[in-house]
């Protein structure tokens, strides 16, 4: 009864630019006919749909040039960039002034009529009827970041404002996308996310990379993988992931190491080496082939080799890690590697650069010695000397994007390793449970999103992949 009487006139009424909406709305169809509507709010992203409209758009300007009559405003979004166009005759007074001299970042609601241009960037131009500044930036105080070129410190510096750049947001719709599609893919598969601690009380990935806490009193760490924890939940549940935050207080200073960085984690019961990697090859192409789908023309606004991409589809090459040591040891006896390598050695920087250049898509490289891998590793039961295990390295030179293994499966042999190690018994009796109560063989691997998204966006540092990154010398801003 009451339904009834609830009338709804908001979605009768013209759309005012001013009414609060999310883009999402804003995209859809129109609400009222075109003949009563005040012009629509639209995003610069869907421009497309409005061909010939007269439609609202929020946001800043990046950018404008002036010719005499002339003004060539550049607005911003979020969505995207569009160049405007005012002449003195066509716009009102008011409105020429406002754009006339109209400083870098000052906020906006303009209305103008889109026009489809071969030329301009989006493919659209705006014809400005109206303008309207919403926060005029004082010549006095101007915006820091002009187009022209900065000192990738000064950019850091000022990070907060450098990510509304075309370039540095369109990074951060490529990572959102990359994001999305990780998780998609599992929850398509069956997997169920279970979210491991942040808060720790013992190492997952060696004690020379440890955050620790006071943690009332006692010592505690912040988590560098939930891998443990997700050994448990996939022997309740059987295939799952976690996806969030890990820190390691890594003392180097490199392109691909950040200290707080997010990692996505699939953890499997019954599942062997070989599984794991047809499951990382089908991962990794499924989120890039997502990106190129949905987020191609960010890829084309960063300038990204976008064939380099569309090669990335599974089988990717497998190789054992002897294999991958007899190429760095001839490289180096060609001339293509400064130092030789030593057998024997987890692969640096150069030589993991060397490797994946000479392959069109990521490499795994399995088997390494047990030796320079983690304590939780099956052996190889052809040969105990080696860990069943794999790196995904990615191509042009960006190296290592998953680590994972096989688990050890026995209580004894993890037990022994965990003394080996010298780590501290009592924190890893909860793990050594799971092999004294219903033990299976199962494997896991985890993925760093900034080094996928440095490759997928083709960036030489992972510092631009995150909003605010945290690295060996800055947590500013
Ligand atoms: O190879 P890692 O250390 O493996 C583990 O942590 C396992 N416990 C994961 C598992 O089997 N569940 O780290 C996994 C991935 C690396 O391949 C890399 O992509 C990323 O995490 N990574 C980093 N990314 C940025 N900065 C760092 N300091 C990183 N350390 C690792
Ligand atoms: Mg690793």
């Amino acid at each position: 009864m009451s339904d009834e009487t609830i009338s709804t006139p908001a979605t009768n009424a013209p759309e005012a630019p001013s009414a609060p909406q999310t883009p999402e709305r804003a995209n859809s169809e129109p609400l009222a006919p075109p003949q009563v509507a005040a012009p629509q709010v639209a995003t610069i992203a869907t421009l497309g749909q409005h061909e010939g409209q007269s439609i609202t758009l929020r946001g800043w300007l990046y950018n404008s040039r002036e010719s005499g009559k002339l003004i060539f405003p550049i607005f911003r979004d979020g969505t995207g960039t569009v160049q405007g166009v005012a002449h003195v005759k066509s716009v009102s007074p008011e409105t020429f002034a406002a754009l006339k001299g109209l400083t870098q970042e000052s906020s906006v609601i303009v209305t103008g009529k889109v026009r489809a241009d071969k030329r301009a960037p989006g493919g659209y131009e705006l014809d400005v009827e109206n303008v309207q500044v919403i926060q005029r930036v004082p010549e006095s105080d101007p915006y820091p970041i002009t187009p022209k070129e900065h000192g990738v410190d000064f950019l850091m510096e000022r990070r907060h404002l450098w990510i509304r750049s075309p370039r540095q947001s369109a990074i951060l719709r490529i990572r959102a996308e990359i994001m999305r599609a990780a998780a998609e893919y599992f929850d398509n598969n069956g997997f169920i996310r279970t979210d491991p601690p942040i808060l720790t009380p013992a190492a997952c990935e060696g004690t020379s990379t440890l955050f620790p806490v006071d943690y009332f009193g006692d010592p505690a760490y912040l988590t560098q993988s939930g891998q443990l924890y997700i050994e448990s939940t996939a022997l309740a549940l059987g295939k799952v992931y976690s996806f969030g935050p890990t820190f390691r207080a890594e003392k180097s200073k490199t392109r691909r190491h950040l200290t707080e960085f997010w990692m996505v984690e699939p953890e499997v019961a019954f599942l062997d080496l070989d599984g794991l990697m047809t499951l990382a090859e089908n991962y990794i192409s499924h989120i890039v082939q997502s990106v190129l789908k949905n987020r191609r023309s960010e890829l084309e606004v960063i300038g990204r080799d976008i064939s380099k991409l569309e090669a990335i589809t599974p089988p990717f090459p497998r190789i054992r890690y002897d294999e991958a040591a007899k190429m760095l040891q001839q490289a180096h006896a060609d001339g293509h590697l400064e130092n030789p390598f030593e057998y024997g050695n987890d692969f640096g920087s150069p030589d993991e650069t060397w490797l994946t250049q000479q392959f069109p898509k990521p490499i795994m490289v399995h088997r390494y010695p047990a030796a320079v891998k983690a304590f939780y590793m099956e052996p190889d039961p052809q040969d105990p000397t080696y860990a069943l295990c794999v790196d995904v390295l990615a191509p042009e030179g960006y190296g290592e994007v998953i680590g994972g293994s096989q688990r050890v499966s026995s209580y004894e042999l993890l037990n022994q390793r965990i003394e080996d190690h010298n780590l501290p018994k009592e924190a890893f009796q909860w793990y050594l449970d799971l092999r004294r109560y219903g033990s299976v063989p199962h494997s896991g691997f985890g993925m760093g999103i900034e080094r996928i998204v440095a490759w997928i966006c083709g960036l030489d540092h992972v510092r631009e992949t995150i909003p605010f990154a945290r690295t060996l010398h800055r947590i500013y801003p």
